[in-house]
């Protein structure tokens, strides 16, 4: 399937993203989820292709592609392997994005170069034991003693949390002030006073890293400041617009997956003699999954390809193309799982791994009813 906007460089990007999870991939992304080991092999030759900063310019490391490559990357490898998926997105999206964004040009020097070149892995410190939906509510601090910056707190459900180089993360200078009180700083590995902590056992994308982050009298320079004082909630939101297009074009790596191997299962399978695929039932599971895939994939696209456009700002269509692209997959893995009867019941086959990782997309980066406050306020206003 091919999108109209596609250009031709697009379609052979996608094609060599492809080729890549095909013969790298495949064959080994249901024992790295199932037994929960980082795919730091795989990362190494994602690395040495320079798709760990696909869409930044050669100038920072970056392969000088859009946003609509990075975003067919995520597909393709969420296709195969979501575990892998999500570290590339949390790397990419989520911890060089705002350092190319709002970083000064120091910092887009000694940070972004070496995240985009892969020599570095990166990460973004935003939910906190107390503060998920309510971002605004961060409780970790941030005071400026002396000629360094005082942070104390803890972060929690951090992906890339034990293995990033580098996170860019909020604490708060005023509580009272809210959101407004709220900056963004980035804090390096090996730092006194910076630990990262207990890794969670997940449900699904088992093969990624999820975890604590604790700062403890921990003190950075006065440059680890990421943007302006007290600005690091706009930071932080903005950068969650992109990567909430992320999280959908995860979500539909994943259906495209599913529906990859329930029409393998239904071209193998018989059921009294006749071939699964000629019931009407099974066509009809097909074809609404595919069609429903097929509208994820334009809300997606198109909200990657305002990006690329210039677009100002993509909170509403990141948003939606989070919300349905995740809400589609969760039904879409739940009815091709439906096709496969009493082999459903088993991990034989790897749709057990579709149906627990996606239903994560519904959830980070956001809920779904997060998601819905996001487009109600953009449409009704608050
Ligand atoms: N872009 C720019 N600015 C934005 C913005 C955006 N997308 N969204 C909000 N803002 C601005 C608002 O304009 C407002 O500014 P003013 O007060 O100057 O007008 C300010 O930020 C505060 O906004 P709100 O009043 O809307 O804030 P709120 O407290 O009501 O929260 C929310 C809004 C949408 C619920 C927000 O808290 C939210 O998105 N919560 C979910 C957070 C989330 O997705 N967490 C998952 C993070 S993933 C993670 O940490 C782990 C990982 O590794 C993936």
């Amino acid at each position: 399937m091919k999108l109209a906007e596609f250009t031709d460089k697009h379609i052979a990007f996608r094609e060599e993203v492809r080729e890549f999870a095909r013969k790298e991939l495949l064959e080994e992304s249901t024992q790295i989820e199932r037994k929960g080991e980082f795919p730091w092999h795989i990362i190494n030759k994602i690395k040495e292709r320079g798709w760990l900063g696909v869409n930044f310019p050669e100038e920072y490391g970056g392969l000088g592609l859009d946003t609509t490559s990075y975003i067919i990357l995520v597909e393709e490898i969420a296709r195969v392997c979501a575990s892998t998926a999500i570290m590339i997105a949390a790397h990419v999206s989520l911890a060089c994005q705002p350092i190319y964004v709002h970083g000064t040009e120091e910092q887009k020097e000694k940070y972004l170069i070496t995240l985009a070149r892969g020599e570095k892995i990166g990460s973004f410190g935003l939910t906190e034991p107390n503060a998920g939906s309510d971002a605004g509510g961060t409780e970790t601090t941030a005071e400026f003693v002396g000629d360094k910056w005082l942070i104390n707190g803890s972060k929690r459900f951090i992906t890339n949390g034990t293995i990033a180089d580098l996170i860019v993360f909020t604490a708060t200078q005023d509580r009272t002030k809210k959101t407004h009180g709220i900056s963004a700083f980035i804090v390096e590995k090996g730092t006194k006073g910076f630990e990262p902590g207990k890794e969670e056992d997940k449900l699904g994308l088992r093969g990624s890293i999820t975890s604590e982050l604790h700062f403890e009298d921990c003190k950075l320079p006065r440059e680890n400041l990421l943007g302006k004082e007290y600005e690091g909630f706009k930071v932080f939101m903005e950068t969650l617009d992109g990567g909430r297009i992320s999280i959908g074009v995860l979500a539909l790596g994943i259906a495209q997956g599913a529906l990859d191997y329930g029409i393998k299962y239904v071209r193998e399978h018989s059921v009294n003699g006749k071939p699964l695929y000629k019931y009407q039932w099974v066509q009809k599971i097909i074809s609404d999954a595919a069609t429903e895939i097929m509208a994820a994939r334009h809300l997606i696209y198109h909200a990657a390809m305002l990006k690329d456009r210039g677009a100002e700002s993509v909170t509403e269509e990141g948003a939606m193309a989070k919300l349905f692209a995740s809400e589609v997959s969760t039904r879409v893995c739940s009815k091709i799982h439906s096709i496969f009867g009493k082999d459903g019941v088993t991990r034989k086959y790897p749709l057990e791994r579709f149906l627990r990782d996606t239903k994560l997309m519904e959830i980070g980066e956001g809920t779904s009813e997060i998601q819905r406050i996001v487009i109600s306020r953009q449409i009704l206003g608050r």
